[in-house]
């Protein structure tokens, strides 16, 4: 697609802008207008013809596991849709071969979905390190590679940092792990959507991701990817009809789990989610990933230079272009840090407070008019 047609096309897919600077795709994306379409096509039939076309609402959901597998170079066996990020950080958690004595690496950045699961193995005699990403003279690739040892059983860390934006390469982590025979477990919620993600040339074990955010989808519905020789290995300790090999038989007492990832979808799928998720993903792959990192990172540049030039606004973190995402999280020297985010909702800017700042994250439909001017907001409030 051209310049001109991904603009045109992005004008029409965000009413959003319409009303509203949206600035918080790393917390709730809008949904894009084609997504509520699907919804709202698929509720009317729903209201008028109930299930009578029940055999297509579980091809929708096969249609979602290859989509999401051919966007992450994985096969769609490997693939299940679940509820929430949280649920797939818990099913790795809860289920993993652990022993007494093993140890969870991840960061001291960690949103909680990506702490607590891990630190409720504590009575299983395993132990959760939080290694400090910023260290003096170390990548924080390097930093986490230091501390693994004997005892290391899993990585378990956010490809993007929530707060920071501090994007880290899955490349060199995974490798790490697979020399040292470690799982690799990627938290994808921030990356997913906004920058390609490979899960054979990274190596990943296990990733998850709920749509929300870059990925442009609703609420509720995540994806959730195992490699095929953890499929068996991880202890189930979800079970319904639905994640049986044979789940239209609902006679068969003798039931297998799927073979495939299907065993982590207990029971009855989240068709509507599948409808806005599915549509949001054809977004994404309409306009092309390499295109989205690149107009996003375009941004990220864009809020740097301002802050930088500004003299009330200050980045929080300052990474390397390199370790940069969507997220750019500044602080005003001279007002306090609530009143500000006030003051911008009231504006109808969009955006969060996180990491003792206020985070913008953009998404490629935002245009730079629309940033600055939302900077200029923040900066010329007393
Ligand atoms: C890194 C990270 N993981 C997970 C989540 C959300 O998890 P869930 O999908 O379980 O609500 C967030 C939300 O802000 C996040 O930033």
């Amino acid at each position: 697609m051209i310049e001109e047609e991904i603009d045109k096309l992005l004008a029409e897919e965000f009413p959003v802008r319409k009303n509203l600077i949206y600035l918080n795709h790393a917390a709730v994306a809008p949904l894009p207008l084609r997504s509520g379409e699907a919804v709202k096509a698929f509720v009317d039939e729903y209201v008028h013809f109930g299930t009578k076309n029940y055999q297509h609402w579980s091809q929708h959901a096969d249609q979602l596991h290859a989509d999401l597998a051919q966007f992450i170079n994985a096969s769609a066996d490997e693939i299940a849709l679940l509820k929430n990020t949280s649920e797939g950080i818990s099913i790795v958690a809860m289920g993993f071969p652990w022993q007494p004595g093993d140890t969870v690496l991840s960061s001291d950045e960690e949103f909680p979905s990506n702490r607590i699961p891990w630190q409720a193995l504590a009575d299983r005699g395993v132990q959760f390190k939080e290694v400090t990403l910023r260290q003096a003279g170390k990548s924080p690739e390097q930093a986490l590679i230091d501390e693994m040892d004997d005892s290391t059983r899993l990585l378990a860390i956010s490809a993007v940092q929530y707060a920071s934006g501090l994007r880290l390469d899955l490349e060199i982590l995974g490798k790490a792990c697979r020399e040292r025979d470690i799982g690799f477990c990627v938290d994808a919620i921030q990356m997913l959507g906004v920058a390609p993600v490979d899960v054979e040339k990274a190596n990943i074990d296990f990733m998850m991701a709920d749509s929300h955010k870059w990925l442009l989808g609703p609420e509720g519905i995540a994806l959730f990817y195992c490699r095929k020789k953890w499929l068996r290995m991880i202890k189930l300790f979800q079970y319904g009809w639905h994640m049986v090999e044979n789940y239209g038989d609902f006679h068969d007492k003798d039931w297998q789990p799927a073979a495939s990832a299907r065993r982590f979808e207990s029971g009855t799928p989240n068709i509507l989610g599948i409808q806005a998720f599915a549509a949001s993903l054809s977004l994404i792959n309409d306009i092309g990933i390499e295109t989205i990192e690149d107009r996003v990172l375009h941004h990220t540049n864009l809020m740097h230079e301002y802050i930088a030039k500004s003299n009330n606004l200050e980045a929080i973190y300052s990474d390397s272009a390199s370790k940069m995402s969507g997220i750019v999280t500044f602080r005003h020297n001279n007002c306090d840090l609530s009143a500000l985010f006030l003051h911008l909702r009231k504006q109808n800017i969009m955006c969060a407070e996180r990491g003792g700042g206020i985070r913008f994250s953009p998404h490629i439909y935002n245009t730079d008019e629309e940033i600055i001017s939302a900077l200029e907001t923040a900066n010329q409030f007393m």
